[in-house]
């Protein structure tokens, strides 16, 4: 979707439909004043008519039925009462894309009518924010059907901002540019979880990640195998990889910035290319979506792909061990003893808390050679996550309150949410084992606070760390919100690009 500005007004400019956000209360007649003038049609009482009320989300399409128009349809969204804030205009404009979808129309002039656009510095972070609303809410997952099938319409192909100044334009393409960035970013990282699993497998995973790495200078990457894992002592990651038929992948990316680091900060994400619970194994329901398991470490490899454009001034690393999680004769088994890279012993009772074994020994992979100011981690680690918040919400753990208030900022500004659950010491007993340092499982309750605190145990204390337990919205069962669709969302590409662009201030 090619998105830009035009300096003249939307009455000058022709496209299939032309749109205009309105607030509620404000009356719809004032504001359609001049279309219902330039077009010679009544528009405001059918509007009206149709119930519209320019309540947030509410949306009214009408085909302009007279030969002659630049305009074959005007298009109506509701933004609710008051100025928008940031997060309202990404919404916007994520529900005026979504609007069209359901049409044959495909270029949009958006008109300076209707609800005012900020001016001087938050405009371009409105900006910002509509372009990557458009952008997120337009993406299609074509790898495996490239003609889009008969019931999806075609969709969004241009976006024109009308009535922009001339200073206005300039601070318009940076703006553009960043958002295109990220959004580039959140796509890789949604393409690759929705890529099925026999598609995406550890290798694959590596692929990616040196493919992203090999497109700026400032990027480089690091591959480790089976017996470089065996030779650090990466027992735990390992025991979850032995009952696949494929070969674990260990990928370290780094971001050097031109100027001199600030800090050093490590990412990690979970990468299980699938998660059949290995002998533990799940229901079948429960394996349905488990190509997601890898939703962390894709959010990573987006970010990756987005960073040289960002340049944020910090040190940037990114680790995954990538492994699948099956049963076979060779698989790791309830009541197996594993040694971890750290040295403490694990016993496996559930081989379906494999994410948390791998991600142990990726802890203790950043730890030693990476040896970072801060740890955050992404996983797709819990079901109990999603129990407590549900799809839309990610549960952050963080040891360090600083770290934690810089990722709720950078979530809340890009309209991702999350939710600080504490890590509560007293439950680390409840990971107690009769014949290890630790089992890798508790009982029932707090779920995804006990996993939190089993990779407590991998961090060392001096590391600030941060674990986005992201279950829930890395992948949608059904579409939502108009700006995480239906399957993988990339969920966290965009709070760490904030977050490591907030490093800068
Ligand atoms: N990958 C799953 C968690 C998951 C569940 C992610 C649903 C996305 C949606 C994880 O490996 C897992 O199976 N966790 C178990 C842990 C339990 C055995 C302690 C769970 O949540 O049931
Ligand atoms: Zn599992
Ligand atoms: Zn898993």
């Amino acid at each position: 979707m090619r998105i830009r500005t035009s300096r003249l007004s939307w009455s000058k400019l022709e496209a299939d439909v032309l749109v205009v956000f309105l607030n509620s209360g404000e009356g719809a007649s004032k504001v359609l004043a001049p279309l219902e003038k330039q077009f010679g049609l009544a528009l405001a009482g059918y509007v009206h008519q149709r119930g519209f009320e320019g309540k947030k989300g509410q949306k009214i399409l009408l085909p302009l039925l007279a030969s002659g128009l630049s305009y074959k349809a005007l298009l109506c969204v509701g933004v609710g009462e008051g100025a928008l804030t940031v997060d309202g205009w990404r919404e916007a404009y994520a529900h005026t894309v979504k609007a069209i979808d359901q049409s044959q129309f495909e270029s949009l002039v958006v008109a300076e009518l209707g609800v005012r656009r900020p001016r001087g510095e938050v405009f371009a972070r409105m900006m910002e924010a509509a372009a990557e609303g458009a952008w997120l809410a337009g993406y299609r997952f074509h790898t495996y059907r490239p003609e889009p099938a008969k019931h999806e319409k075609s969709h969004v192909a241009d976006l024109c901002f009308a009535g922009i100044s001339a200073p206005e334009e300039r601070a318009a393409r940076g703006a553009f540019a960043q958002a295109e960035a990220i959004v580039l970013g959140v796509h890789l990282a949604r393409d690759l979880v929705n890529t099925p699993s026999s598609d995406m497998t550890p290798a694959d995973m590596m692929g990616v990640a040196r493919r992203v790495a090999a497109r700026d200078p400032r990027l480089s990457v690091e591959v480790f195998d089976r017996g470089e894992m065996e030779q650090m002592g990466m027992g735990a990651a390992l025991a979850v990889a032995r009952g696949s038929a494929l070969e674990p992948q260990l990928v370290h990316l780094k971001y050097q910035p031109k100027t001199k680091a600030k800090k050093k900060i490590c990412v990690i994400g979970k990468a299980v290319t699938f998660d059949s619970g290995g002998l533990s194994i799940k229901t079948a329901d429960g394996m349905m979506t488990m190509k997601c398991d890898m939703a962390g470490a894709a959010a990573v490899v987006g970010l990756f792909q987005a960073l040289p454009e960002l340049a944020p001034q910090v040190e940037v690393h990114g680790v995954f061990i990538a492994v699948e999680n099956m049963p076979s004769g060779t698989a790791y088994r309830p009541g197996d003893v594993v040694k971890a890279m750290s040295g403490k012993t694990i016993e496996v009772l559930n081989t379906d808390a494999e994410g948390r074994l791998t991600l142990a020994d990726a802890i203790a992979y950043a730890a030693e050679y990476v040896q970072p100011d801060e740890i955050i981690d992404l996983a797709t680690l819990t079901g109990a996550a999603v129990i407590a918040v549900g799809e839309e919400i990610t549960v952050l753990f963080a040891n360090e309150d600083r770290l934690a208030q810089g990722l709720q900022r950078a979530s809340e500004e890009v309209g991702e949410v999350v939710c600080r659950l504490p890590l509560y010491q007293p439950y680390q007993q409840l990971l107690k084992s009769k014949v290890a340092d630790l089992k890798n499982i508790a009982g029932r309750a707090a779920g995804s606070m006990t996993a939190a605190l089993f990779l407590q145990a991998f961090v060392p204390e001096s590391v600030a760390w941060a674990h986005l337990d992201i279950a829930g919205p890395a992948f949608m069962e059904r579409d939502t919100r108009p700006d995480m669709p239906q399957g993988g969302t990339g969920w966290g590409v965009r709070t760490l690009a904030r977050y490591l662009q907030s490093q800068n201030r």
